[in-house]
């Protein structure tokens, strides 16, 4: 899937975050999000996904050539968009298990029967070593920080989106935990030729992934963009020079 956003402005509480960032991910690319803290990068991930808090008031978000500036979450969901939360919320309550079910069911156009949908689930788990019985607990209620992180990810194997943006999948991440998600991540991107946006503060992350495109955005619009390269200028001199 390709996504194109043109000249985007997007408020919160009247207040401008996003002031005009232009950005575009061909299918199979993978690109990279850095910036400090405060400079829009999530505000930007969850206007791409829809969320309502967020206005948007100039430019467009474009999926293969189509403008879903009006679509709700859940219609952005069905075109095979994802989102990873920078904060997953915990649901007490609701299974996590069904939760994972029923959002296939909603998404999916041919669902798997309900035994490889098992089993997908335990073999995924098994690569995230992610322990098996979170699966019958409620959404994220007392997951560890980076329980709930895996959890996102299996969330993402499940749904197979067609463009997955990862808001800081790594924090919270302990090395070896680190190393397991980025790698999985990876893989399923070169599988699937998923478009993937990942949202991070750490070059640790691209030790085991191979993003084509960097971009640094600061103050809600993107400042500078290159290859892996420049990573390594920002680990090194930081956002300000
Ligand atoms: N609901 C809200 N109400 C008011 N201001 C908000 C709201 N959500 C975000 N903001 C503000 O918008 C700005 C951008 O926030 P955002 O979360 O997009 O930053 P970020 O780049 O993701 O930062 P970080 O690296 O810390 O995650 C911040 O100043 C934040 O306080
Ligand atoms: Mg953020």
């Amino acid at each position: 899937m390709e996504l194109e956003i043109k000249n985007l402005h997007v408020e919160i509480e009247g207040k401008e975050v996003v002031k005009g960032v232009n950005l575009k991910i061909k299918e199979g690319e993978m690109h990279v999000i850095m910036g400090p803290n405060g400079s829009g990068k999530t505000t930007l991930a969850k206007t791409i996904m829809g969320h309502p808090d967020l206005k948007i008031t100039k430019g467009e978000i474009l999926v293969d050539g189509v403008r879903i500036n009006d679509l709700k979450p859940n219609e952005r969901a069905k075109l095979g968009i994802f989102l990873q939360f920078q904060n997953p919320v915990e649901i007490e309550g609701l299974g996590l298990l069904n939760f994972l079910n029923t959002a296939r069911g909603a998404i999916t156009e041919k669902p798997l029967q309900f035994k490889e949908f098992m089993s997908e689930i335990k073999n995924t788990s098994k690569d995230l070593s992610l322990k098996e019985e979170l699966i019958g607990r409620s959404l994220n209620y007392g997951f560890s920080g980076g329980e709930k992180k895996k959890t996102e990810i299996l969330q993402m194997h499940i749904l197979k989106p067609k463009l997955a943006i990862l808001d800081e999948p790594d924090s919270g991440l302990d090395v070896d935990a680190l190393k397991v998600v980025a790698k999985n991540v990876d893989s399923m991107q070169k599988e699937q030729r998923m478009s993937l946006l990942v949202i991070t503060h750490y070059s640790r992350i691209l030790d085991y992934m191979e993003p084509q495109f960097i971009h640094v955005m600061r103050d809600g619009v993107i400042v500078k963009e290159g290859g892996k390269e420049l990573i390594h200028e920002i680990e090194e001199k930081g956002y300000n020079e």
